[in-house]
């Protein structure tokens, strides 16, 4: 799609195929986050980008079939960053539809332990299995933002304006023969531009969502910002909860969709800020935001 014609989005749709609850419905649920976001374009095209793929790949699998999601036509996967509750159904979702492009920071690759499952040497990085998938794969590992499609953000390495040492602070990985403090830099997300708004999907929030939110900002030129995905807010203390709630309405945050790893305290303290335009998203959960007119001419104009 190059001519400008094309290159206006007609509305975005997130469908949450993976979440750690499963609402008031039948579909699977486990620790885990993927979201398919479709986007359509005035010429009747649709590209779609499949956000993570939950642990285990049978959830993301059977999700979809119940919903009446194609996984086959999925154009681009994308990772949000290497833990294995996004990373881990890789393996599975390409022996079942086939190879399909990957996009991800170079970093996804490397391991990643967790000190909060009571040792320092539990790999909670990219599963063995996956990384073996992906040598097979189209694998496109790049820090840089970069452009899917017309309108549609993988945000590359996030500029950490914000304290967001909350979210990566259980966190170490090797250098040599040493344990060291892991940043997380591969954390990233999606950003859709539907004119004056954005749409920002985003999978775990390492790297604070204020800044993902100012990032995604910045390369959709949005000045309000619809989000949804994990924020990973459930280890954070009450006081850093509501410094990044107030990040988030200091952003320009109008609509909150929060699930994953956002943590009960979190959900609760952005329920509190944000009343009705908080919801709490679960697997099978749908957005879909059209784009006004008056914004669809000026993108083509
Ligand atoms: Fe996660
Ligand atoms: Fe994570």
């Amino acid at each position: 799609m190059s001519d400008s014609d094309s290159y206006r989005i007609v509305s975005a749709e997130i469908t949450v195929l993976v979440d750690d609850y499963s609402g008031f419905t039948r579909l699977l649920a486990e620790h885990g986050f993927s979201a398919l976001v479709s986007i359509l374009y005035s010429d009747g095209t649709v590209f779609r980008v499949l956000l993570d793929s939950g642990s285990s790949g049978s959830v993301l699998i059977k999700n979809a079939s119940s919903l009446g999601v194609s996984l086959e036509s999925v154009d681009v996967i994308a990772l949000s960053h290497r833990h294995y509750d996004h990373s881990g159904g890789l393996s599975k979702l390409i022996a079942t539809v086939g190879s399909k492009p990957v996009i991800a920071h170079p970093d996804v690759l490397r391991p990643c332990y967790s000190k909060s499952r009571g040792f320092t040497r539990f790999d909670v990085g990219m599963p063995p299995a996956v990384k073996r998938s992906l040598q097979r794969l189209e694998l496109v590992l790049t820090k840089k933002p970069t452009e899917l499609a017309p309108g549609v953000w993988f945000l590359g390495e996030v500029d950490r304006y914000y304290d967001s040492n909350y979210a990566i602070k259980n966190f170490r990985t090797t250098s040599g023969e040493a344990i060291v403090d892991e940043l997380l830099l591969d954390d990233t997300a999606i950003a859709v531009s539907l004119g004056e708004k954005a749409i920002v999907i985003a999978g775990c929030s390492h790297s604070g969502i204020a800044n993902i939110v100012r990032q995604a900002k910045r390369l959709t030129g949005a000045r309000e910002i619809v989000v949804l995905g994990g924020f990973h807010l459930m280890s954070a203390d009450s006081e850093t909860i509501s410094r990044v709630v107030e990040e988030l309405v200091h952003e320009g945050i109008v609509d909150v969709y929060a699930g994953h790893c956002t943590g009960l305290r979190g959900e609760a303290r952005l329920l509190e800020r944000f009343g009705d335009r908080m919801t709490k998203i679960h697997s099978g959960y749908r957005l879909r935001i059209e784009q006004p007119m008056e914004s669809q001419l000026l993108r083509g104009s």
